[in-house]
C-alpha cells in the first residue's frame, strides 16, 4: 500500500503515520525526520536544510526529491510505504506522479488530517521529541510513563528548534501558500480522504483506518 498523509504543521502526521507503519508493517517515510537526523549528523545535507528549517520555510524541492526518490529505492518500500511530509509543493508531487507512473506504481490514498489553527498551536507549543528514535509526545495529551525519557528506547525528549511560537506562525503560512494547493491536486486525482484531526489519537487514528478501507 502506498500512502500521503497530508495536513499542516502539528495535525498528527507523524504520530498517526507511525502507528499506521507498525500496523500495516510498512515503513513511514518521514522527510522532516530524515532532514532532522542529518543536521544532528552534521552531514552534507544538514548543513543545507539546517537554515530553511530553522526559519521555517521549506527545503529547495529539487534536494527533497532527490532524498525521497533514494529513500523509495530501498528494499523496505517494496510491499508500499507512508509519506509523511513530503509531497510539500506541486512541484514534488508531479515528481512524485512522474517516479510512480515510471514504474508502473500508482498511491492508493491521500490521508488529509484537516484541524484548526489554534489546535495546532497547543500542541506544538506541548510537543517533545525524542532526540535519538523521533518519537513525539505531547507534555498534557501523551506524556511519556517517565519525564523527559522515550518510552521506546530511553532517549532524552528535546523541544523541536522550529517549534517556536514565531517559526510555527511561519510554517503555518507557508502551509497555506504552498502545501494546501495539494489539496485540490490529490482531491482532481479521486485520492483525497478527508479525515478530522480532533479528537483522541486512538480515535483519528480509527478514523484513518476506516478512510483507507474506503467505507
Ligand atoms: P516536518 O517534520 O515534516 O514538520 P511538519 O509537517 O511541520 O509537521 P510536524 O512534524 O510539526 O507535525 P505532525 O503533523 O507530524 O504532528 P505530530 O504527530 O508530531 O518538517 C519539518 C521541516 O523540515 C519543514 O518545516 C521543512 O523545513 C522541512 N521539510 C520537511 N519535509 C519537507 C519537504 N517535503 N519539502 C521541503 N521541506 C521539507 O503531532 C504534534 C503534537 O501533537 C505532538 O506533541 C503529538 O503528541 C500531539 N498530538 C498528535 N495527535 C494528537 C491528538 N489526536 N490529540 C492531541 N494531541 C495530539
Amino acid at each position: 500500500m502506498r500512502l500521503i498523509f497530508l495536513g499542516p504543521p502539528g495535525a498528527g502526521k507523524g504520530t498517526q503515520s507511525q502507528m499506521l507503519s507498525e500496523s500495516l508493517g510498512i515503513p513511514q517515510v518521514s522527510t522532516g525526520d530524515m532532514l532532522r537526523q542529518a543536521v544532528a549528523q552534521r552531514t552534507q545535507l544538514g548543513e543545507v536544510a539546517r537554515g530553511y528549517m530553522e526559519s521555517g520555510g521549506l527545503v529547495p524541492d529539487d534536494i527533497i526529491v532527490g532524498i525521497v526518490s533514494e529513500r523509495l529505492k530501498k528494499n523496505d518500500c517494496v510491499k508500499g510505504y507512508i509519506l509523511d511530509g513530503f509531497p510539500r509543493t506541486v512541484v514534488q508531487a508531479e515528481k512524485l506522479d512522474e517516479a510512480l507512473n515510471g514504474s508502473g506504481e500508482r498511491l492508493d490514498s491521500v490521508i488529509n488530517i484537516v484541524i484548526r489553527e489554534d489546535e495546532l498551536v497547543q500542541r506544538l507549543s506541548g510537543r517533545r521529541v525524542c532526540g535519538s528514535c523521533q518519537r513525539a509526545y505531547h507534555i498534557t495529551t501523551s506524556p511519556p510513563a517517565k519525564e523527559g525519557i522515550c518510552d521506546a528506547c530511553g532517549g532524552q525528549l528535546v523541544t523541536r528548534a522550529d517549534d517556536e511560537v514565531g517559526t510555527v506562525r511561519k510554517r503555518l503560512e507557508v502551509y497555506r501558500n504552498q502545501t494546501s494547493p495539494l489539496i485540490q491536486f490529490y482531491a482532481g486525482k479521486s485520492l483525497l480522504r478527508d479525515v478530522e484531526g480532533v479528537g483522541e489519537i486512538r480515535e483519528v487514528f480509527s478514523r484513518i483506518n476506516t478512510a483507507i478501507a474506503g467505507k
